[in-house]
């Protein structure tokens, strides 16, 4: 069978970890899909730069509606980020009958509810694994692996970068501020960190978590949202002597009106697995009421670990596509379940 033809909007680190690790595992992950998965074309502003990553026989154009406009192209990779023009050609890229693969989460968290439902009518599949904690496979494990339970509460560390900041406050009694230099310094934080340290991109991770784990919409304006620009050191000194750690969770959980979707400091104890989570690792805790609480760990971010999320999603993408129509999934990698659950 020819190979799935794939082309990628963007190629900056987690674009060029797609390519490393699907030419180095390039014959196991054909078995796993069934057929190849070939990158073929690519958009990127920076036409040089790209050319230099992708090599020879990959199309390179600085314009993503060629991408979006061939024929050939069954699956397209948004790597762009942001709300704005990502939006625009991930809708033009469902609109022409594309498969979309993205890991844009404040693109899905803010007008998700907007794309799946383009996507149904389209009778494509929009999938994000690496949307939610980078190379954790816990998309597929709400989805997949907990399917049969009635999922009580998740809780999460989701953001890397301020559990990074957590941690060097704790271990060497730095104010915040420090730290952050020292994080943007590392690589870690974003030029401009707001997102990160304010709990906003948390909060767009767990409101996707929620929206597969109860069914309900993505609703990223019902989150409650606070960071972590207010703690001292002193804070979490005081903590550390009463026994707790202090971490930036993302919760969702039912409640008695619907569900509760959050993120802010939080006080943990200290002998909790997921208090001992250091540095810029995630960790998210999944309450089922069958398996009991399961625990998923990992890095959050990181070229590689965000590629292995994105092909994972080429994978599931690629199986689907091969099988018999009348056999299909309708809409897979997306879609909640009913919906069974509203927000306060
Ligand atoms: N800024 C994010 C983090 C990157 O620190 O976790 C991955 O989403």
């Amino acid at each position: 069978m020819k190979p799935i033809q794939v082309g990628l909007l963007g190629i900056g680190t987690v674009g060029s970890g797609v390519f490393k690790v699907l030419r180095r595992n390039q014959e196991e992950i054909r078995r796993r899909a069934g057929r190849g998965i070939e990158i073929t074309m690519v958009a990127d502003l920076d036409v040089a730069r790209a050319v230099e990553i992708v090599g020879e026989g990959v199309a390179v154009v600085s314009d993503a509606r060629q991408v979006i406009a061939n024929p050939a192209i069954d699956i397209v990779v948004e790597l762009i980020g942001g709300y704005g023009i990502a939006k625009t050609l991930v809708l033009e890229a469902i609109a022409a009958g594309k498969h979309v693969v993205t890991a844009n989460k404040a693109l899905l968290a803010v007008h998700g509810s907007e794309i799946f439902a383009a996507a149904q009518r389209q009778g494509v599949m929009v999938a994000f694994e690496a949307a939610v904690a980078g190379g954790i496979p816990i998309i597929k494990a709400l989805r997949e692996g907990l399917t049969a339970n009635r999922i009580e509460w998740i809780a999460g560390i989701i953001n890397g970068t301020t559990n990074f900041i957590l941690s060097e406050m704790r271990d060497k009694g730095l104010d915040f501020a420090a730290v952050l230099k020292e994080a943007q310094r590392l690589g870690y934080a974003e030029a401009d960190p707001t997102f990160d340290i304010e709990g906003v991109d948390a909060a767009h991770k767990v409101t996707l978590m929620s929206a597969i784990a109860f069914g309900i919409p993505v609703q990223f304006d019902k989150a409650y949202i606070e960071g972590i620009t207010r703690l001292a050191a002193t804070d979490i000194q005081y903590a550390e002597q009463l026994g707790y750690r202090i971490k930036l969770l993302g919760i969702t959980k039912r409640a008695d009106k619907g569900i509760e979707l959050r993120v802010h400091p939080s006080l943990v104890p200290a002998a909790r697995l997921i208090a001992n989570v250091e540095g810029a690792m995630n960790a998210v805790m999944v309450q089922g009421d069958a398996v009991g609480t399961t625990l998923y760990y990992g890095k959050g971010a990181g070229s590689e670990p965000t590629a292995s999320a994105v092909i994972a999603d080429l994978v599931d993408i690629a199986r689907l596509h091969t099988a018999d129509p009348e056999h299909r999934v309708p809409h897979l990698a997306f879609q909640p379940h009913t919906l069974d659950a509203a927000m306060d």
